[in-house]
């Protein structure tokens, strides 16, 4: 029997036990060892829970029981859970996370920390919920040398677009909806905002080039600022707007790594990633493109991730898993200014497609009504904010832009 702790009995927490007790019997024989919950820490009381007789409010019942062998964190947010995981690796715990924030701003120094410890830090949830990504691009595709990643990596940005799309939902009402439904963060202005497919693709980025890149290093952008013109603009092009995390090796060695609404071309595997789904794209030099998908969010789908996490920890109690990358100064990380795509343009304003043409060059035009649409060559950020601030001096107003994904 191998004793587990359980930090946080939220909407993931209680996932994790549920599935630990309805599928004892199948966890057992997978493992052939029975995974025992021994305690589960939560402020909250819940005295109609099976194992109500377990919870504590003292982390101290949790660190100082030495039968436990791995706890699992699924608290989220950074205070108390850095704190509370360092020292379970320091007292020679393995630790499970589903802790994206967790693991995006110290995944460098706990992974440093396990491994002097011989013990394992996991986090297969941390990224797409119950799509297994961490361990494929670790084990799977450890041949390739990876030359891109992306994805649509929030389910519930995800979900609002496709409400807004396919509905002609109110962005506020898709996201209450999204809560109601358990997917979006407890501040959700994390998903909106970007912040939490930011630290996704910062953990698959650090994964892939093996230098931990920091949330801080990284440009971001949410959907807020999406509006149904833009949506019905895009469409007429060929086009669906996903926000996508993305990352790129340059031939200089160095990375291209962003986190923005982007223009997803039809024909694209991740146009059809639709509602609380998620999809991950690994370019591997071997392998070509491998797509990832299925449910990034929600209780059962993470909590999986999570309880796979458990069984591996459990599988290798004495033999630390290989998952490792290390520290990292931001110093191999291009400008978001300098990278390089074509951009879908809204503007309005008289001879906004003579003038357009003149200053970006080749340019596809949609009109509506009063608004043109247009998309550009590709080029540098950089260079089209210059040209950007010609077209308004000119008299054209910019209402919005979106980059394409070249995805
Ligand atoms: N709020 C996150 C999302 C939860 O919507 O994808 C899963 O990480």
């Amino acid at each position: 029997m191998v004793s587990v702790a359980i930090m946080g009995h939220g909407v993931v927490g209680s996932g994790v036990a549920e599935i630990l007790l309805t599928h004892k019997q199948k966890l057992f024989s997978g493992l052939g060892e029975e995974i025992y919950i021994k305690k589960v820490l939560d402020l909250r009381e819940f005295p109609d829970s099976p194992i109500a007789d377990r919870f504590t409010k003292n982390f101290e019942d949790i660190i100082n029981d030495l039968e436990i062998r791995v706890v699992v964190e699924v608290m989220g947010g950074l205070k108390p859970a850095y704190d509370f995981v360092k020292r379970c690796l320091k007292a020679g715990k393995s630790v499970v996370t589903s802790n994206k924030e967790l693991v995006a701003a110290h995944g460098a120094e706990l992974l440093a920390i396990a491994k002097e410890e011989n013990v394992n830090f996991m986090f297969e949830a941390s990224v797409g919920g119950g799509i297994p990504i961490i361990r494929p691009m670790t084990q799977c595709l450890v041949a390739n040398n990876v030359g891109e990643v992306a994805g649509i990596l929030n389910g519930t940005t995800n979900f609002i677009l496709t409400k807004m799309i396919e509905d002609g939902m109110q962005f506020e009402d898709a996201l209450k909806l999204a809560q109601d439904l358990g997917f979006a963060e407890r501040n959700p202005a994390a998903d909106i905002e970007g912040h939490d497919a930011c630290r996704k693709i910062c953990i698959l980025a650090s994964l892939a080039y093996g230098k931990h890149v920091y949330p801080e290093s990284v440009h971001t952008e949410g959907i807020t600022a999406i509006t149904l013109d833009d949506v019905n603009l895009a469409e007429a092009f060929g086009y669906v707007i996903k926000l996508i995390g993305r990352v790129k090796k340059l031939s200089d060695g160095r990375i291209d790594i962003i986190t923005a609404p982007m223009l997803v071309p039809f024909k694209s595997q991740l146009s059809n990633i639709d509602n609380e789904f998620n999809g991950i794209m690994v370019r591997g030099d071997c392998t070509g493109d491998v797509v990832f998908y299925g449910k990034g969010a929600g209780k059962l789908p993470t909590a999986s991730a999570v309880v796979a996490d458990i069984v591996d920890c459990c599988k290798h109690m004495k033999e630390r898993r290989f998952l490792f990358w290390a520290d990292g100064d931001g110093r191999n990380i291009i400008d978001w200014r300098e990278s390089v795509s074509a951009m879908f343009v809204r503007v309005t304003g008289a001879d906004a497609a003579a003038k357009a043409e003149q200053i970006f060059g080749d340019i596809n035009t949609v009109s509506d009504g009063d608004m043109l649409a247009f998309i550009t060559c590709e080029m540098t950020y950089a260079d089209f904010e210059e040209k950007c601030r010609t077209l308004e001096s000119a008299g054209v107003r910019v209402l919005s832009h979106i980059r394409i994904g070249d995805i």
